[in-house]
C-alpha cells in the first residue's frame, strides 16, 4: 500500500488541483493533439510505476435492464419498445457472484437501468448484503441518481464502490442528451457518495454528437476535480433504435484520440484506477481494451451477466462478448491479460486513493 501523504489529499480545489503542468487547460489540450506514440509510451511507464502490472477484473452483471430514464443515447432507454425487459431474481444473481470467486473477479458490478422506486431499493440493498454475507466480493453498484438516504442505505448494506458517470462536463450538451436529470443533480450524487465513504467511481462518453475538443478537455479537469477512484470512460456508438440513430462519433475522423484520452487521464490523475471499457472493443473491434490496457488503463470488466440474458442489455451495437456462454468471458479475460505480459490482480483491487483517504482518517 501506499503510504498515506505520498498524495495530497483531495482539496476539490479546481485552482490548486489543477496547478500543475500536465493538468491544466492548456496541458490537457496539447497532450490529446499532440503525438499519439510518445503519450502512450508515457502513460503505459506511469501505469507500471504507480499501479504495477496487475489488472483487476469486476465483474458486471447487468441486473436488470427496466429503466425510467430516457437518455438519447441509450440502447435500454424508456421509450425503445423494441427492447424485451427483464430483470434477474436474486437467487440467480448470488449464483454467478458464487462462481466469481474462481474466476478471479474481486469484484462483483452490479448495473442496471435507473429504477429509484422504493421497492427496488430496497431489493437492491438487501441484494448487496446478502452478496456480502455469502461471499468475499466487493460490490460496486452502478444502478444511477438516488437521494444522499439510499446510497447510505447502500453502503451501510455494504456497498464498497459506486459508478456513475458524469457523461459530459458541458451542462448544455448534457441537458440535451438528458431529459430525466441535469448535470448539477449527477454531480452533487457524486458528491454525496464521495461524503458517505463510498468510492466513487464516474466517467464519460467521448465523441457525443455535439462535442468538441474543448468539451473533452473540460471532461478530463473535471475528473481531475472531483478527485475520483474510478474512472471509465468510452467511445460513443449510435444505436439503431435512439433519436441518435446513424449519428457518426463526434471522433470518426480521428477515432484515436479514445486511447489519447485514457493515456491522458493517467498523466493527469496517475492514481486513478481505469477500466478498459467494454465499449472500446465495440469501436475498435477485438483489439480496443487489449489497446486501452497497453496505454493507461488497469483494469477489465468481463461481462458476467447470465447468457440467457445479455443480448437485452444492449446500451449500443456491436456489444462484444454476447453471443459467448456462461462464464466464457472468465477464461478469455486471463488469455488476453497474460498475452499482454500482465497478471491478474488479486483481491479486491481497491483504489490507491481510498487506501490513503483510510490510512489517514
Ligand atoms: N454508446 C456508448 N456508451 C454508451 N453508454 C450508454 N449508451 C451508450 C452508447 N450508445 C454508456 C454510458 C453509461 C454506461 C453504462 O454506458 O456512458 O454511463
Ligand atoms: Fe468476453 Fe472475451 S472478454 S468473451
Amino acid at each position: 500500500m501506499r503510504e498515506a501523504g505520498v498524495r495530497p489529499i483531495a482539496t476539490n480545489s479546481p485552482a490548486e488541483s489543477r496547478a500543475d503542468a500536465v493538468g491544466d487547460r492548456d496541458g490537457v489540450r496539447a497532450l490529446l493533439t499532440g503525438p499519439r506514440e510518445p503519450l502512450f509510451a508515457r502513460a503505459d511507464a506511469l501505469r507500471r510505476e504507480r499501479m504495477g502490472d496487475a489488472v483487476y477484473l469486476r465483474g458486471i452483471v447487468e441486473f436488470s435492464n427496466i429503466c425510467a430514464n430516457d437518455c438519447l443515447y441509450c440502447g435500454i432507454r424508456r421509450s425503445n419498445r423494441a427492447v424485451r425487459r427483464y430483470r434477474l431474481d436474486d437467487d440467480e444473481i448470488l449464483a454467478v457472484a458464487h462462481r466469481m470467486k474462481g474466476w478471479g473477479h474481486g469484484t462483483v458490478v452490479l448495473q442496471s437501468g435507473e429504477v429509484d422506486a422504493r421497492r427496488e431499493n430496497d431489493r437492491i440493498a438487501r441484494l448487496i448484503a446478502r452478496i456480502r454475507r455469502e461471499t468475499d466480493l466487493s460490490v460496486t453498484v452502478s444502478a444511477g441518481n438516488r437521494s444522499r438516504e439510499v446510497y447510505a442505505r447502500w453502503r451501510d448494506a455494504g456497498m464498497d464502490r459506486h459508478l456513475l458517470r458524469f457523461e459530459t462536463s458541458d451542462p448544455a450538451l448534457f441537458a440535451a442528451m438528458h431529459p430525466d436529470c441535469s448535470l448539477a443533480e449527477r454531480l452533487d450524487c457524486l458528491r454525496a457518495l464521495r461524503e458517505l465513504g463510498v468510492q466513487v467511481g464516474s466517467g464519460f462518453l467521448i465523441g457525443l454528437p455535439g462535442e468538441t475538443l474543448e468539451t473533452l478537455v473540460e471532461n478530463i479537469l473535471l475528473v481531475r476535480d472531483l478527485d475520483l477512484d474510478m474512472v471509465g470512460v468510452g467511445p460513443f456508438i449510435a444505436h439503431p433504435d435512439t433519436p441518435l440513430a446513424g449519428r457518426p462519433n463526434a471522433w470518426a475522423h480521428d477515432p484515436e484520440i479514445c486511447f489519447a484520452v485514457i493515456a491522458t487521464l493517467r498523466l493527469v490523475d496517475p492514481d486513478l484506477r481505469l477500466p478498459a471499457t467494454t465499449a472500446f472493443d465495440a469501436f475498435f473491434p477485438g483489439v480496443g481494451r487489449d489497446l486501452a490496457l497497453r496505454r493507461g488503463a488497469d483494469v477489465f470488466m468481463p461481462n458476467d451477466t447470465p447468457a440467457r440474458v445479455r443480448g437485452d442489455y444492449l446500451l449500443y451495437p456491436n456489444k462484444p462478448c454476447v453471443d459467448e456462454g456462461d462464464g466464457a468471458c472468465a477464461g478469455c479475460v486471463t488469455a488476453r491479460i497474460w498475452s499482454l505480459g500482465r497478471m491478474i490482480g488479486e483481491g479486491p483491487g481497491h483504489s490507491p486513493k481510498s487506501l490513503a483517504h483510510a490510512a489517514i482518517s
